[in-house]
């Protein structure tokens, strides 16, 4: 009977430990932080409004074939020519998620 209990209780701490993070990271929302920081420049869709020349636009196959995530997070985090840097302003999972986002467009 207290075994039974032990074993409960070591389940339910397990599912909070594993569980606890991966919940936090779906929380981050990178369609909202995008329409936030980005689709000012950016667009909703993608497409680069004159803020954001010489950007490509984010919803062209040919631009998203050529767009690495590593080069998207890059940018994002130190910023590109006019394009302010994220650095220091948005966490390390919230750009992760907008460069996920971006990369669905
Ligand atoms: C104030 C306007 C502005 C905002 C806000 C902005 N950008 Fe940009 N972005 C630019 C400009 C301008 C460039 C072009 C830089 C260059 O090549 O000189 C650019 C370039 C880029 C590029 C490279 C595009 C390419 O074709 O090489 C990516 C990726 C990008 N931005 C993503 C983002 C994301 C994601 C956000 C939101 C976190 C964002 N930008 C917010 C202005 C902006």
């Amino acid at each position: 009977m207290n075994k039974n209990i032990y074993r409960i209780f070591a389940a339910l701490l397990l599912v909070a430990l594993i569980g606890t993070p991966v919940l936090m990271a779906e929380g981050v929302d990178g369609k909202a932080l995008y329409d936030k920081k980005c689709a000012l420049c950016h667009g909703k869709d993608g497409v680069a409004k004159k803020m954001a020349e010489p950007s490509g636009n984010f919803n062209d196959a040919a631009w998203q074939e050529g767009a690495s995530l590593d080069m998207i997070l890059e940018v994002i985090a130190k910023g590109k020519g006019k394009m302010p840097k994220n650095e220091g302003k948005l966490s390390d999972e919230e750009m992760k998620a907008i460069a996920d986002y971006v990369k669905t467009l």
